[in-house]
Formats: structure tokens, sequence, C-alpha cells
């Protein structure tokens, strides 16, 4: 992972061997931050990495399970030992877009699953690199949410994956609001419905989905913090 120690922003990206986290690796690394992509089989995440830059100069694999507290301590331990900064954290990795299941007979343990990947996954990814985050100049964290998780477009239906989100979104607003006195922006981002293999045919592109990913990875020093957005403009809790 050697890189240049003052430049470019060094961005973590988590679930990006496939889907949208990969095209937000791609869109970063293309506006010139050295990205770690975080992927929990590390075959999958340098293969990715590779078709990303082949040179190897502007993207590191790196295993990561969010689900799993050594794997996310070890990959903190490498980025600040072999990196040193962390500009930009993008909790891209979820599980269980559970159609098939009703809240009133739901399967707990799945519900459960679903909370260790897609809340504290996100929560476990974004304490072990506060302290890098804190240090750089322009932090920005950026939960990967949903409008499933809006609790006023909620209506039952897909109980894990949406109590999941909602909770990321909480979660979004207590980090923004403790973080705001270190300059950290943390917001929530719906990529909308797109064409992954969570999403299914018929969804927008993955490069549509991940470009409002990226403005909340990229905002300015005076930009929103704590907000829930989709293509750069409000969707409501
Ligand atoms: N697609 C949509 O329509 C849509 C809509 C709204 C929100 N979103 C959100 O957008 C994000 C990306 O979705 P996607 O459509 O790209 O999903 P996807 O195609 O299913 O990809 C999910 C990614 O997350 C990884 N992942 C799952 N569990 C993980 C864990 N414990 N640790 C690390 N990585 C893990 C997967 O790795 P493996 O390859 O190892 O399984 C994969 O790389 C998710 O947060 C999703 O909820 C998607």
């Amino acid at each position: 992972m050697a890189a240049d120690r003052t430049t470019p922003p060094v961005a973590v990206v988590t679930g990006a061997n496939r889907g949208i986290g990969y095209e937000v690796v791609r869109q970063l690394a293309d506006r010139g931050h050295h990205v770690v992509l975080g992927s929990r089989d590390l075959d999958r995440g340098r293969a990715a990495a590779a078709r990303i830059d082949p040179g190897g100069e502007r993207v590191t694999a790196v295993q990561l399970d969010v689900s799993d507290e050594a794997s996310v301590s070890a990959m903190a331990d490498r980025v600040t030992r072999e990196l040193g900064r962390v500009s930009v954290v993008v909790n891209n990795a979820a599980i269980l877009y559970d159609t098939w299941a009703q809240a009133r007979s739901a399967d707990l343990g799945e519900v459960q699953r679903a909370l260790d990947t897609n809340l504290f996954g996100a929560w476990r990814v974004t304490q072990a690199l506060l302290p890098l985050l804190r240090r750089g100049p322009h932090p920005r964290v950026v939960m990967v949410s949903s409008e499933g998780g809006s609790l006023q477009s909620m209506s039952g239906g897909t109980p894990a994956y949406s109590v999941s989100k909602a909770a990321l979104n909480a979660l979004t607003r207590l980090l923004a609001g403790e973080l705001r006195r270190d300059r950290v922006l943390v917001n929530a981002i719906c990529p909308g419905w797109v064409a992954t293999d969570m999403g299914g045919r018929g969804g927008r592109p993955v490069t549509e989905g991940a470009a409002g990913v990226v403005w909340a990875a990229t905002l300015p020093d005076d930009g929103p913090t704590g907000g829930f957005f989709r293509d750069g403009k409000p969707v409501p809790w």
C-alpha cells in the first residue's frame, strides 16, 4: 500500500468488490483519491481493484468484513500504518433486502444479521477510522442508506432491511451532531433504485446511483451535515 503520504486524499469504501461500492471506488479514484477498496473476500477485492487501476497506484484492496470486529480493526491498523490518513469513509456494505418477509412474522435472527452488517458494520468502521478522520483537513462520512429506511414512507414489508436503514439514519444524525465541532460532515444517501445484484433489473445505471454517494463524499467544507439526500437533494426522514 505504498503511497505518497502528503497527497492524495484517502477514501475507504466498504463492500466495494461489486455493485454501487465498486463504482464509488472508480469515481473517487478518477477524482484523484487514493481508495482503499474493502472486500470481505480479498481475492475478489484484488480483482476488482485491478480492473479499476491495473497499475495498483490509486486503489488498494483490503480484506474487510464489516460484521467482524477483528477484520475492521486489522483494516484500520493497516490504513494507519501504511497511509496514515483518511479523508472519506463510505459505509456502503449491506445485506438482506428481505422482500419475502413481514414484520409480524419476521425471523428475528435474520433481522439481527441485517443489523450487524447494515448498522453495526457502519458504526464499527466509522469508530475505527475516526482518529484518522479527525486529523484530516476535510473529513466526510457517507452512510449509504435507502428510502426503505424513511419512516415517512414505511408501511410494511422488508422488515430487516427497513429497520436497519432507519437505525443507520438515526446513527447519521447522532454522529453528525457529535462530530460537527471536529468539522466531520456526516450524511445519509439514498442511491435510488439501482440495477445491481441487490437492486435487480430495471433500476437506474450504477454510475448514477454512485454519483449521489460521491457527491456526499466530496462536499465542500460549508456543505451540509446530518442530512438525508438522493442525487444531492433532501429526502424525507
Ligand atoms: N441497489 C439498489 O437499488 C439500492 C437501493 C437503495 C440502497 N442501496 C444500498 O446501496 C448499497 C450498495 O448496494 P448494492 O446494490 O451495490 O448491493 P450489492 O450489489 O448486493 O453489493 C453489496 C456489497 O456489500 C458487500 N457486503 C455484504 N456484507 C458485507 C460485510 N459483512 N462486510 C463487507 N462487505 C459486505 C458485498 O460483498 P460480497 O460480494 O462479499 O457479498 C458486496 O460487495 C447498500 O447499502 C444498499 O442497501 C441499494
